[in-house]
């Protein structure tokens, strides 16, 4: 797995998004796995700004997302619905039949799961799946101890990812579940980018890059992937080579 440190955090999105481009230069009709959090709004608003002024075009390809949250309709303000909405698929000229965001408020959510690993099979796969890194090293919801050979399913959320989300919440709680792509699914992209920003993300960084290939360290998993790709800033990048890695 390859690290790439950046000098900061715009400059780290600016790369990923070139990388993005790119594909799509490359093959309009690519398809795209994407996160959602604070880490991936760099890449998404540099997009945004190719597609406004360069004349990046994103009707033809397919969008996938890593997840949702169990129970949360698609106009919530804390869903991943709205968030994709207004940071992204609402800013491009993303073709509304090839965007795919999980339904949180399926009547059978496992029925729900099982349609979309159907959907990114017919769609032939992923071609480039975007990561956002947990503190606690996640991927997707996929929270520590998620089996590597997991498929989409719904999953329990760890206290610390709960607590962390609470800002988007207000005054709820975030939900104690979702529904997630699975590691396994993950691993089958043809490339992998994974992005973290931020020194708390460094601990999490270095023992997915310098731990053992471990379920308890998700991101480790990609140690193994033949074309995984790091892009860090600076902070996120210090402490690798410190030997702190568990
Ligand atoms: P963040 O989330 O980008 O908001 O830090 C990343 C993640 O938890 O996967």
């Amino acid at each position: 797995m390859r690290a790439r440190v950046f000098p900061d955090y715009e400059a780290m999105s600016a790369a990923v998004a070139d990388v993005v481009a790119r594909r799509l230069g490359e093959e309009p009709s690519s398809v795209f796995m994407l996160p959602t959090g604070i880490t991936p709004l760099g890449m998404y608003r540099r997009l945004v700004e190719m597609h406004r002024s360069e004349g990046l075009s994103l009707a033809d390809a397919t969008f996938f997302n890593l997840d949702e949250y169990l129970g949360l309709a698609p106009d919530h303000r804390a869903s991943y619905h709205v968030y994709m909405k207004e940071n992204f698929y609402g800013l491009i000229d993303a073709d509304a039949a090839r965007v795919f965001v999980p339904d949180g408020t399926a009547p059978d959510p496992e029925a729900e799961c099982e349609r979309y690993e159907e959907a990114i099979s017919e769609a032939g796969g992923i071609e480039v799946c975007v990561l956002g890194i947990g503190r606690n090293g996640h991927i997707g919801f996929n929270e520590p101890g998620a089996p590597f050979d997991s498929r989409t399913r719904i999953v329990e959320l760890s206290e610390s990812t709960r607590n962390i989300n609470a800002a988007d919440f207000e005054a709820e709680r975030a939900p104690q579940r979702a529904i997630t792509v699975g590691m396994a699914t993950i691993f089958e992209s043809r490339e992998v980018l994974l992005l973290a920003s931020g020194t708390n993300k460094a601990g999490a960084v270095a023992a997915a890059v310098e731990g053992d290939v471990s379920e308890s360290v998700p991101a480790s998993m990609l140690k193994s992937h033949p074309n995984a790709e790091l892009f860090l800033d600076e902070d996120a990048a210090s402490d690798l080579g410190r030997g702190v890695a568990g």
